[in-house]
């Protein structure tokens, strides 16, 4: 396994990658602007010649927020979430990670808590894809 960060010959694994989740939609625009721009960072996860997942991150100082974090379908469960974040903490210098998701995102929540991440907001009605619901606002402060 290794981790990387991406450029531009990695955007089409990534739109790939993202068709796997509902929750999530990149065009080539947007992951183009996330690649080239200095707040922005997107690590990609490669294991056996094949990318399985991906992380894009906002980074002001040591606040990092997470846009968008999937690992492809037939690799959840195998750690590769786990060892791609605990990454992006550690190139990024993390001392805070925040993310939204959606309240009925039960895999992803559960992940979070796992990590030791807590709920500390809610924006009813936040979302309108793939089903209306809450957002959750998830915080992880690291020592
Ligand atoms: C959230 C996500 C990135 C987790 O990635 P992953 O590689 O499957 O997670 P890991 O294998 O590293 O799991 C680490 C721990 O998280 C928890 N966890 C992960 N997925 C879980 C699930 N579906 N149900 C319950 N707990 C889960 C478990 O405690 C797991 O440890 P274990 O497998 O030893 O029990 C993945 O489910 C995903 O891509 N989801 C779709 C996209 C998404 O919703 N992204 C988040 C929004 S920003």
């Amino acid at each position: 396994m290794n981790i990387k960060l991406a450029n531009k010959n990695d955007i089409e694994s990534i739109i790939s990658i993202s068709k796997t989740s509902a929750y999530i939609s990149l065009t080539k625009e947007n992951i183009n602007y996330y690649i080239n721009n200095e707040y922005h960072k997107i690590y990609i996860l490669n294991n056996n010649n094949e990318n399985c997942a991906f992380i894009i991150l906002f980074i002001i100082d040591n606040v990092v927020d997470i846009i968008d974090f999937i690992v492809s379908k037939k690799h959840k469960r195998k750690g590769f979430g786990n060892a791609l974040l605990k990454y992006s903490i550690k190139e990024t210098f993390a001392k805070k990670i925040t993310l939204d998701l959606h309240e009925n995102n039960t895999p992803a929540l559960s992940f979070y808590k796992s990590f030791g991440f807590n709920i500390i907001a809610r924006r009813e009605n936040y979302y309108e894809k793939p089903t209306k619901g809450d957002s959750l606002i998830m915080e992880l402060n690291i020592k």
